[in-house]
């Protein structure tokens, strides 16, 4: 039994779209590989989502929150100028993922058109733009990945990359492991590696949000599990909207040199 004091929070952020994947892995080195254990509960029962106040199934983050007792894994897409001071004052260990903004933008779309409670996202092209003037839930694509970039040594945050992961997940689940201050053996990462592919936890009842109900989430539109790809951009932007994307991208990211991939 670890020393309470030294028992800290694991925080989860990305932008929207991402968590899902690194929240399984982590849940699963906190268990040791164990699978009967991650799948006690559905994913939003398991990982409290912070700033959530959504209608039953769905339990309000902050009230699940107080339920639990540390080490909780908590998930947020706040960005960073918002998040509770005390996720740094207690030195919790947040992990960031982030996703390249073309892949994340086609991701966003579609989860849009099947999350019944979000706006609807309207037409494709429309849609760019909303993305680019920042004008959807949790704001903009760029200060979020810019904020959470610019703390990143300060704050001691495991700054991960989805295209990293897709590339090679096992030296991903390791640095995760490593930075969690967790040691599991080569056997464990494997299974973990396994258990955390796409095709498993689609299939993953406790994983695959067929939990909430189809006023919710409709996957009869879009699967929440969609693709899981890197570079699916490419069958959405025509090459006009790419170019008009890429120009708009230079100028909002030109103060920071964040090492995006939009294919691997
Ligand atoms: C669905 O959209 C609503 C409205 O923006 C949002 O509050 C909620 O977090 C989304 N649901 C999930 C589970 O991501
Ligand atoms: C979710 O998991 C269930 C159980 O394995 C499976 O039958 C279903 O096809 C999955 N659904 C989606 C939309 O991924």
């Amino acid at each position: 039994e670890p020393k309470t004091s030294s028992i800290k929070d694991f925080i989860i952020i990305c932008y929207v779209l991402g968590t899902t994947w690194t929240q399984e892995i982590v849940d699963l080195l906190l268990h040791n590989g164990d699978a009967k254990a991650c799948m006690r509960a559905p994913t939003v029962q398991r990982i409290p989502f912070l700033e959530i106040q959504a209608p039953p199934p769905i339990p309000s983050g902050l009230e699940l929150l107080g339920s639990m007792k540390p080490p909780r894994v908590i998930k947020t897409h706040l960005p960073i100028q918002l998040v509770p001071e005390g996720f740094w004052k207690n030195k919790c260990k947040v992990i960031y993922v982030a996703r390249n903004a073309k892949d994340n933008l086609v991701s966003y779309y579609h989860f849009d058109r099947m999350n019944l409670t979000q706006p609807e996202p309207g037409p494709w092209d429309e849609y760019i733009h909303k993305f680019m003037r920042g004008k959807l839930s949790w704001g903009s694509w760029y200060d979020h990945v810019k904020g959470y970039w610019q703390e990143r040594e300060k704050r001691n945050i495991l700054y991960l990359f989805f295209e990293d992961l897709k590339e090679d997940p096992r030296r991903e689940v390791e640095r995760i492991m490593r930075y969690m201050d967790l040691s599991v053996s080569d056997d464990v990462i494997d299974k973990i590696v396994q258990l955390t592919s796409f095709k498993v936890m689609k299939d993953n009842p406790m994983a695959n949000y067929t939990f909430l109900p189809k006023a919710v989430f409709d996957h009869s539109i879009s699967a929440f599990m969609r693709k899981g790809e890197v570079g699916d951009w490419t069958n959405h932007f025509t090459p006009a909207q790419s170019q008009m994307f890429d120009e708009d991208y230079a100028r909002q990211m030109a103060d920071v040199d964040i090492p995006f991939r939009t294919s691997i």
